[in-house]
């Protein structure tokens, strides 16, 4: 009978290579709400954590990690006394995730985006420095979007950004309302789809249209 390490070992490894499965499975399941066949590649990832300047970061949060391979990439980008908080609304992808990751600068939140100041009371976080979200703005209903924009933009700290990457420009169209306009916009020509990632600064007000409440 394998010793418990080497158990837990075989466990680990299995969860890892199943993420794909998982990934594609959570998607047939629930189209709109997962918006991708597959996991986010390494490019993408590493343009993503460039774009957010994790190495500065203290806390960090994540929407939508999925099975937890752009979380792997957030955690080795991040200083060692960071905390990331990845708020993950499909349980079964937020307790893969837990499973999967046992880094203990991580904190897995299963909910929606929307709560996101209730869940950073919860954990007793501050203000973060960088929100990265992966989660599918172009698929959901719009008073959800708008409600994500705005609980992103009342809790983010006085220097802190937001990184969206989305396929299509529905995240800056509606971030239009929110955040003045992006500071940096990207397109990760490696990623299958292709892949825009945008930065918004904390702080910074649309121009011309009303802010909203
Ligand atoms: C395109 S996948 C991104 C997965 C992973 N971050 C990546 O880039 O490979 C979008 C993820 O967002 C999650 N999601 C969708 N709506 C959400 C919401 N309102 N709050 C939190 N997570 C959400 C989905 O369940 C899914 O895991």
């Amino acid at each position: 009978m394998p010793s418990a390490p080497h158990s837990s070992r075989v466990r680990k490894s299995k969860i890892a290579n199943d993420a794909p499965g998982l990934f594609f499975r959570s998607f047939l399941e629930r189209p709109k709400e997962v918006g991708s066949i597959i996991p986010s590649s390494r490019f993408l990832e590493r343009r993503v954590t460039r774009c957010a300047r994790l190495d500065k970061a203290r806390v960090v949060v994540e929407l939508g990690p999925g099975t937890g391979g752009t979380t792997q990439a957030l955690l080795r980008a991040m200083r060692p006394d960071a905390k990331l908080l990845s708020i993950e609304i499909n349980p079964r992808l937020a307790e893969r995730v837990s499973h999967r990751i046992t880094d203990p600068r991580l904190i897995v939140h299963c909910g929606s985006a929307t709560d996101l100041a209730d869940a950073l009371a919860a954990y007793g976080l501050s203000a973060p420095d960088a929100v990265i979200s992966g989660i599918p703005f172009s698929t959901m209903p719009r008073p959800v979007a708008r409600g994500i924009l705005r609980a992103i933009r009342d809790n983010l700290a006085p220097t802190g950004c937001f990184v969206p990457y989305q396929v299509r420009d529905k995240v800056a169209v509606l971030a239009r309302e929110v955040f003045a306009p992006p500071s940096r916009v990207e397109l990760e020509v490696r990623n299958v789809p292709p892949m825009r990632v945008y930065r918004f600064e904390a702080g910074s007000s649309p121009s011309r249209s009303p802010r909203l409440r």
